[in-house]
């Protein structure tokens, strides 16, 4: 599995961890930046990601921010995607299994490195479970369709 990470400076040092983690696990990763704790704009990274996603380029994808919540934001706008904001692990298997969830976001300001690593291996090792969660993530992609002819 192909994983494209990214994250702005407010989760700069999470995102370092979570690559060693990435590898130690055995994952294949991409990182699109930032390559520095320097301040920038977390929706240019969200974009690079999500877009990369969505194409089918990376299987899955891993943001992070200060709290998770903007870059997550910034990553549901490009259609196709479904970033989950994941601070605990049942929340993260549940983002997989009913959602579909093809992004994890998290706050590197809200949890630590080791909850963070354990969120992204039950996330990275969860699959979508299908049957009536199937028939809701297809609604979802209903609204995408219908507003994208607005
Ligand atoms: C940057 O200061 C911070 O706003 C950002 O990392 C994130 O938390 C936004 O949602």
């Amino acid at each position: 599995m192909k994983i494209a990470i990214g994250s702005d400076h407010g989760g700069f040092k999470l995102k370092e961890e979570i690559k060693s983690h990435l590898a130690e696990l055995g994952y294949e990763y991409h990182d699109f930046g930032t390559f520095s704790p320097e301040a920038v704009d977390y929706p240019d990274f969200a974009r690079k990601v999500a877009e990369a996603v969505a194409k089918g380029d990376y299987e899955r994808g891993i943001l992070i921010c200060g709290t998770g919540i903007g870059i997550g934001i910034a990553a549901n706008k490009v259609p196709g995607i479904r970033a989950a904001l994941c601070h605990d692990t049942f929340s993260a298997r549940a983002s997989r299994e009913h959602n579909d969830a093809n992004i994890l976001t998290m706050g590197e300001r809200v949890i630590g490195p080791g909850l963070a690593k354990e969120i992204v291996k039950v996330w990275l090792e969860s699959e979508f479970a299908g049957g009536r969660h199937a028939r809701r993530v297809e609604k979802i992609r209903a609204i995408e369709r219908d507003y994208s002819k607005t």
